[in-house]
């Protein structure tokens, strides 16, 4: 099964993708991740994605489209996926289209986490987030056994740099701009699905499964 999931940020595209992949036993494969990790490691593709990921504008499509195809088409990828924060404007989901349009392949659901954007500053200021290994946590709805401390890996958790406020109005208005869009495109392409985000995690999930079927 191939998903995309679809949402503003923080509206819990990865809270929600990590769960579906470990339903279905599918990667979730984030873009936002995996350029954190570059960044972490100090690659070229992490020193020329910081600027804009800190300014809180997106990465370049020239950049971010090449590594998501490859991604894609890896061993672990044969049975789907779970696309989290990919595409985030037009080209880039014409270009996953036209991608697996290649091998007869096609999306089945674009899943759009709806939260408006009052939730969204709130969200984001309380969560914390491990480098590490990728996982996150909120200070008031999914709190760390231990305070600052990452239940998986036991690293040190951080606030986001780009999860300051001034910093999240702006990937508001990017996400309004490039991003909302994609809802009609997938609405055309005849496999959206719309779930409500404000809804407590688990609430979302079931909301979610039920839709991509047991
Ligand atoms: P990315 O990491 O993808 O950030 P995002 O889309 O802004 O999404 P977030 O990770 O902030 O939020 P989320 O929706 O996953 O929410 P979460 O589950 O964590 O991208 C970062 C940057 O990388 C971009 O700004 C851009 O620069 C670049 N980038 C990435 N992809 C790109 C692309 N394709 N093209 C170009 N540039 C790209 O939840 C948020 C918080 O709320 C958490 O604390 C969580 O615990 C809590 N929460 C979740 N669900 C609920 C709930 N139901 N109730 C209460 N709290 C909840
Ligand atoms: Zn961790």
């Amino acid at each position: 099964m191939k998903i995309i999931m679809l949402g503003a940020p923080g509206a819990g595209k990865g809270t929600q993708a990590k769960k579906i992949a470990a339903k279905y036993g599918i990667p979730h494969i984030s873009t936002g991740d995996i350029f954190r990790a570059n960044i972490k490691n100090g690659t070229e593709l992490g020193l020329k994605a910081k600027s804009y990921m800190d300014a809180g504008g997106l990465v370049p499509d020239e950049i971010t489209i090449g590594m998501l195809l490859d991604r894609i088409h890896q061993a672990d990828c044969e049975n789907g996926y779970v696309l989290d924060g990919f595409p985030r404007t037009i080209p880039q989901a014409e270009s996953l289209t036209e991608a697996l349009k290649k091998n007869g392949e096609s999306i089945d659901f674009a899943v759009n986490v709806d939260v408006p954007d009052e939730n969204i500053i709130s969200r984001m200021s309380g969560r914390r987030a491990c480098l590490n290994c990728g996982a996150t946590y909120h200070i008031v709805y999914n709190a760390p056994k231990k305070e600052g401390v990452c239940d998986a890996c036991g690293q040190e958790l951080v606030l986001r740099e780009d999860d300051k406020p001034k910093t999240v109005k702006k990937r508001l208005d990017v996400y309004h701009d490039q991003t909302q869009p994609l809802i009609d495109y997938y609405k055309k392409e005849g496999v959206l699905a719309e779930v409500d985000g404000t809804k407590d995690m688990e609430e979302v999930f079931q909301n979610i499964a039920a839709i991509l079927g047991a």
